[in-house]
């Protein structure tokens, strides 16, 4: 399948990446450093900036889907739903329909409502403290994600670690699995991937966790 993936330099970008290749698909990297990546069989690669119109827009003609890992800074609360709209409109521009997103599962109340007591403060306490604006950015993207016609999964894990994958991913349409606070990018990653071949999560949010 021909998929372009932003964010692709990232940690869950570049598992994306890799494991994208080695199922086969013909893959597009959009990202703003030219070094992250060379071309090559299979692989090739637009450099922009994801709040470029523009630049973006390079990256969507000819695509089957579109993956997006973007992540901004701590204190940025713009970057996720500035690109979105670039992405969303590109996709309409281009008649391309599937769009596959790495969410946060935090950003939702009752995500943690399978988690203990402890779990459920620590998170708040976290979010009040420091992930206040990536959790905005991330909810003004998804929902504009939500109120696209296109056929969107936004997919939630709870913190992301780096480590190898293991294939034991479990999934929940409406909270993270019970006890279930992590899991690996490459999880994450093969999920995404998972999707683009399925259909049972179409304009729905699932939740991921090990
Ligand atoms: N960290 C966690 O535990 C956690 C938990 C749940 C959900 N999430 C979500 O996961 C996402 C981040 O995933 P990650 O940690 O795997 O990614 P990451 O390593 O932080 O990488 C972020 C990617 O976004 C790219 N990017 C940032 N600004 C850009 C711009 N203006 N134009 C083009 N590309 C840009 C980065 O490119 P450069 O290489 O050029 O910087 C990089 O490829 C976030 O949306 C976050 O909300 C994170």
């Amino acid at each position: 399948m021909k998929i372009v993936i932003f964010g692709a330099s990232g940690g869950t970008g570049r598992e994306l990446v890799q494991q994208g290749l080695a199922q086969g698909h013909d893959v597009t990297v959009f990202m703003r450093n030219p070094a992250a990546f060379t071309g090559g069989d299979h692989l090739r690669v637009v450099v922009g900036d994801a709040r470029d119109e523009k630049a973006v827009a390079q990256a969507i003609p000819g695509q089957e889907a579109v993956l997006s890992a973007l992540g901004g800074a701590l204190g940025d609360d713009t970057l996720l739903p500035e690109s979105i709209g670039h992405i969303l409109a590109a996709m309409k521009q281009e008649g391309v329909r599937r769009l596959i997103v790495l969410g946060a599962s935090g950003v939702w109340p009752g995500a943690a409502k399978n988690l203990s007591a402890g779990t459920r403060l620590f998170l708040r306490v976290l979010e009040a403290v420091i992930l206040k604006k990536p959790f905005q950015a991330q909810r003004a993207m998804q929902m504009r994600i939500q109120a696209s016609d296109t056929d969107w999964t936004v997919v939630q894990p709870p913190r992301l670690l780096n480590k190898p994958g293991t294939g034991k991913i479990r999934v929940d349409g409406e909270a993270l699995p019970a006890g279930g606070t992590m899991i690996a990018r490459a999880d994450v990653a093969t999920f995404m991937l998972v999707q683009l071949n399925n259909a049972l999560w179409v304009r729905k949010s699932p939740f991921v966790a090990w």
